[in-house]
């Protein structure tokens, strides 16, 4: 009786973790505030040093039109997918060799998903 209260107990607490995993784009844009908005825009047409990020996630890298992106980024054909911009932001630079965006990244695994739920409001 007492295990199988403490394997429900231990269920219900793996079911509320994997909650908690889950991306939350209003803490992704306090990310995007802190550590992107330097660099990019969220709304459309306006570039900075980096491009606008509107409508970033599922298009083709490199896309903006008046954006003079690296030859690195140019060349880069995966689409922005989520885990396509999950495996970038982690290492920007590692993960697009010779891409200009002078950022070391984000470590934190909850950032980049909230950050990515964040941008896939962007449109
Ligand atoms: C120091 C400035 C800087 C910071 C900070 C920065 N970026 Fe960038 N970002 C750039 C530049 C510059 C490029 C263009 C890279 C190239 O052409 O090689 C870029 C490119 C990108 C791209 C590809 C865009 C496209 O049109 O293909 C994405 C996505 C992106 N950044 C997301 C982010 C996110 C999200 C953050 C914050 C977590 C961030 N960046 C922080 C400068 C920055």
């Amino acid at each position: 009786m007492i295990g199988r209260l403490f394997f429900t107990l231990m269920l219900a607490s793996a079911a509320s973790s994997a909650c908690a995993a889950e991306s939350d784009p209003a803490a992704g844009k306090a990310v995007f505030q802190q550590t992107c908005e330097n660099c990019h825009a969220a709304v459309i047409g306006v570039n900075k040093v980096g491009p606008s990020l509107w409508n970033v996630v599922g298009r083709k890298p490199g896309a903006v039109p008046d954006f003079a992106y690296s030859d690195a980024m140019k060349a880069n054909k995966e689409a922005w997918t989520p885990t396509a911009l999950d495996a970038y932001l982690a290492d920007p630079r590692g993960d697009v060799h010779g891409v200009k965006m002078f950022f070391k990244g984000l470590a934190n695994p909850a950032d980049r998903a909230n950050v990515i739920a964040y941008l896939q409001t962007l449109k």
